[in-house]
């Protein structure tokens, strides 16, 4: 059992606005793949170059369509874990309270959302959407893998996943309504990101300019823990349910 510093329990029990970043490794105990870890993520066996940018849809549609569709495939077995629910838990304790709460994920897999989180800012876009590169149509397909690569609309055009690749812009909006929350929160959680790939990292920097209180959850050390108020070295299925039932049980 983790003992928590009672600042930090007080804080995320009475704060009227709490931001919370997440990454991949919110799920990797749902047994999604990161993306930076040594030997298990993905681009420790892929190339970015190769699979996430416009130009490799370009170069070779066929690979890089069936390579997010087996991404696709793979996250539809996968079940939100505790650090999920215990984010969507926040989320209804504090609208319950008329706090503020914005989950804020550079994640594709939407595993926030099955664990009944509502009003997800998705920075990076989703694998469950797929866009005509023609004419823009999108679709949510949750069936089966596909039987083509790449699959094609009705207009005859490719259709690509709806995720941000490198090189392309985040949705204007929600990032605008990530930079807004975190610039006045008074919270700010970053949980199971690597904090390298910006815009998304800069959102720590915007809270802290604001003076807001910073925790980490990793179980590993990035480039934003020496500046983080608090960082907790684990694994955010098991600190964030035991860190909410703390701040739950504390008393002042
Ligand atoms: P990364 O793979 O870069 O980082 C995952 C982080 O999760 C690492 O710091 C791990 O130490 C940590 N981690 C691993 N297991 C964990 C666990 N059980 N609990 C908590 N943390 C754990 O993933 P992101 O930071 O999400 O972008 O990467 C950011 C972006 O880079 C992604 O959205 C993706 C990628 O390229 C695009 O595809 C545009």
């Amino acid at each position: 059992m983790t003992t928590f510093d009672r600042q930090l329990l007080e804080l995320l029990r009475d704060a009227d606005s709490i931001v919370a970043l997440t990454g991949a490794g919110v799920s990797a105990e749902s047994g999604v793949p990161t993306f930076r870890d040594a030997l298990t993520g993905l681009w420790a066996k892929y190339s970015p170059e190769d699979l996430a940018t416009p130009e490799a849809f370009a170069r070779d549609p066929e690979m890089v369509s069936r390579w997010y569709d087996q991404r696709r495939c793979g996250v539809a077995g996968c079940k939100p874990n505790g650090g999920h629910a215990a984010l969507a838990e926040l989320q209804r304790r504090a609208a319950a309270e008329g706090k503020q709460f914005t989950l804020v994920t550079q994640n594709v897999d939407r595993l926030h959302q099955a664990a009944g989180s509502t009003d997800v800012i998705e920075l990076h876009g989703t694998l469950w959407v797929w866009r005509c590169v023609d004419c823009g149509d999108e679709a949510e397909e949750r069936g089966p893998a596909f039987s083509v690569y790449p699959s094609r609309c009705s207009c005859g055009g490719k259709r690509r996943p709806g995720v941000v690749w490198f090189g392309e812009e985040l949705p204007g909006q929600a990032l605008l309504q990530a930079q807004r929350a975190a610039g006045s929160c008074r919270l700010f959680l970053s949980v199971g990101t690597s904090s390298v790939v910006y815009p998304a990292a800069g959102l720590i920097d915007l809270a802290l300019r604001n003076s807001a209180r910073v925790l980490e959850i990793n179980p590993q050390e990035t480039p934003f823990s020496s500046r983080a108020h608090w960082s907790i070295r684990g694994m955010s299925g098991l600190v964030l349910p035991e860190l909410l039932n703390a701040s739950f049980e504390c008393t002042s």
